[in-house]
């Protein structure tokens, strides 16, 4: 039986949920202070340089706290527990426009426990990140000297705040005071605050933490101009051979308006036509496709908008904010994959809709929380940071059961009773028709592979970019590119050939995306450890596959291939498309004699 304690605490994690997705309130969410106002430096996480992932609560490392306590811990938003943000308050005492000179602000009591902890992290190259005013600040923890015996701890943190007006705008941090680790002996840590006036305006001070020679660098251009060039290319030829195609086809069609309906009746459909009695033909596993297509538009939507709200408002600039707008997002857009999936479904015939709208609710959040559950063991065996709170998890399956499903079923109602009839404008052939003998490029292994090289090639300089400013510590901020590159890539998915192979080539892209993946990894991080391996295989898999289902789509666009081929079918279709005879009673061909 569920108490009433255990449904106010349900109820209380749901309204946390979706609290959490709204900003944080934070302590110094205003940014204006008045003199001599507290500003609190905020101790974020230690880690390794090269696992940018692979991060650890600052007071992991035996470091010691100052004596100012009035602070407790911060309060996240879902984003950021997500993040594995861990804001804990330093205990030192700044105040806004109050020089400190350099003070000890508490002692290290070295053991051989703590020096051995130190000494593995100085080996590591372990970073720690602090947070004044939202203003990210890294410092290394130690150095080793050139033979690598002894190791020496930074210790006097030298802080120099730039502010204009009433707000914080800069903030500078020099690390001094090698001190070497010697067990049993006391290291004294100091700070100073140093306070300058700054012309930088408050709206610009994330400026530079941006890199516009990495982001905005001519290859970056290149590689839109590029890709822009192939899509005219593509649509170009595409039209082209529809074209000649469908002129070829017309030509004969209107020669045999000449001849007598007697003889026309005797002949065989051929050209363009052929397409139609195999257009609109169910797919084999009309639940399993119609819940990637509407989790396909779903992604297509969330990352549509995303990058606008990213483009809008700098989101970079607020902790966390990305993931909570992305998560908020997807809730919201869930009416889209139950409209589409469902419409789908019901047109193809489909009975069990409420399965199939249990899968597509659930496909893409399953493959990222099994992912996440699975990052999430190593993440406690390494007590990383990483590793996602209980109450977190609760509010995901909260959002993901109250928000998400009763959205998806209103999508899949809707889209049932309003598109869900099968009201193509052909009639499905009885029997599907063979496919004609192709070419060796026109091998469906083929088709697959190369369907998959177009999307993926005007996107990997993108992806370079994106996969960089995940994995390394850059910020992404040029949302314009990849506002382009995904227009270019929706361009191209439906250019390239579309048949029923166009599920696979989906696919294929998705595999060339992860091969990249694999090629990045190896070639252009130096991460390393079981953790910091881990994560990255495996969300780049989730990566991979969701792009894969955002770019298959619907079979129900014209074969091109078949057009192409325009050979004389072996089989006789036994309906009529609109055009040219809707109107005209269907009758079986070889019936009149
Ligand atoms: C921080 O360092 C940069 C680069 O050295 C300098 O231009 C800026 O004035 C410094 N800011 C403060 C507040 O000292």
């Amino acid at each position: 039986m569920m108490g009433p304690s255990r449904l106010k605490s349900a109820l209380v994690a749901f309204l946390v949920a979706v609290g959490s997705l709204l900003p944080a309130n934070a302590d110094e969410h205003e940014h204006t202070y008045t003199d001599k106002e507290e500003v609190v430096l905020w101790m974020n996480t230690v880690g390794p340089y090269h696992n940018r992932q692979e991060t650890y609560k600052y007071f992991s490392l035996p470091f010691c706290v100052g004596n100012k306590k009035t602070i407790s811990h911060y309060h996240e938003t879902l984003g950021e527990a997500l993040q594995g943000v861990e804001l804990e308050f330093s205990g030192l005492d700044i105040k806004f426009k109050d020089e400190v000179m350099q003070t000890t602000y508490c002692e290290i009591e070295l053991d051989k426990n703590k020096r051995d902890a130190f000494v593995y992290a100085i080996k590591n190259h372990y970073w720690y990140q602090m947070y004044i005013d939202d203003l990210p600040i890294w410092g290394i923890v130690g150095e080793a000297d050139e033979n690598g015996e002894d190791h020496f701890l930074w210790t006097y943190k030298k802080l120099e705040i730039g502010f204009n007006g009433n707000r914080i705008v800069d903030v500078n941090l020099t690390s001094e005071g090698k001190v070497r680790l010697v067990p049993n002996t006391k290291i004294a840590m100091s700070y100073s605050v140093k306070w300058k006036k700054s012309d930088v305006k408050f709206e610009d001070r994330f400026d530079k933490y941006l890199d516009p020679s990495f982001f905005q660098h001519r290859i970056h251009w290149f590689s839109i101009f590029n890709s822009f060039m192939m899509v005219i290319f593509l649509v170009g030829l595409v039209s082209m051979i529809l074209m000649r195609t469908l002129r070829k086809d017309y030509a004969r069609y209107s020669k045999e308006e000449e001849m007598d309906d007697m003889d026309r009746d005797l002949g065989d459909e051929y050209g363009w036509k052929q397409v139609h009695g195999d257009v609109f033909r169910p797919s084999s596993h009309p639940l399993i496709f119609s819940s990637l297509i509407g989790s396909g538009c779903q992604i297509f939507s969330v990352s549509l908008i995303v990058i606008i709200v990213a483009m809008v408002e700098d989101l970079y600039t607020e902790r966390g904010s990305m993931l909570s707008t992305a998560i908020f997002v997807y809730a919201a857009t869930s009416p889209v994959n139950g409209y589409f999936g469902g419409s789908l479904y019901a047109k193809q015939g489909g009975r069990r809709w409420i399965k199939q709208m249990f899968i597509g609710a659930f496909m893409i959040p399953a493959m990222v929380c099994g992912t996440a559950f699975f990052i999430n063991f190593i993440a406690i065996y390494y007590h990383a940071s990483r590793a996602i709170p209980f109450g977190t998890m609760v509010a995901v399956c909260c959002i993901c059961f109250f928000v998400i499903l009763p959205l998806n079923l209103v999508g899949t109602i809707l889209g049932r009773n309003l598109s869900g009839q099968p009201n193509f404008p052909c009639r499905v052939n009885a029997v599907p028709r063979p496919i004609p003998e192709k070419k060796w490029f026109m091998e469906p292994a083929v088709i697959v592979c190369l369907g998959g090289i177009l999307p993926f090639g005007s996107i990997f300089i993108e992806m370079y970019f994106i996969f960089t400013s995940f994995w390394a510590y850059k910020i992404y901020y040029v949302y314009g590119f990849m506002m382009l590159v995904l227009v270019i890539l929706c361009i191209v998915t439906v250019c390239s050939p579309s048949q029923w192979t166009s599920f696979l080539s989906a696919a294929s892209t998705a595999v060339y995306v992860y091969m990249y993946s694999f090629y990045y990894y190896f070639f252009k991080t130096k991460m390393y450890g079981l953790f910091q391996t881990s994560f990255y295989f495996g969300y780049m898999a989730v990566f991979s596959t969701a792009l894969g289902i955002m770019c298959e789509k619907k079979q129900e666009e014209p074969k091109l291939e078949e057009c192409v081929v325009g050979e004389r079918a072996t089989v006789r279709p036994s309906a009529c498309c609109t055009a040219e005879c809707g109107n005209r009673p269907l009758r079986m061909a070889h019936t009149t004699t």
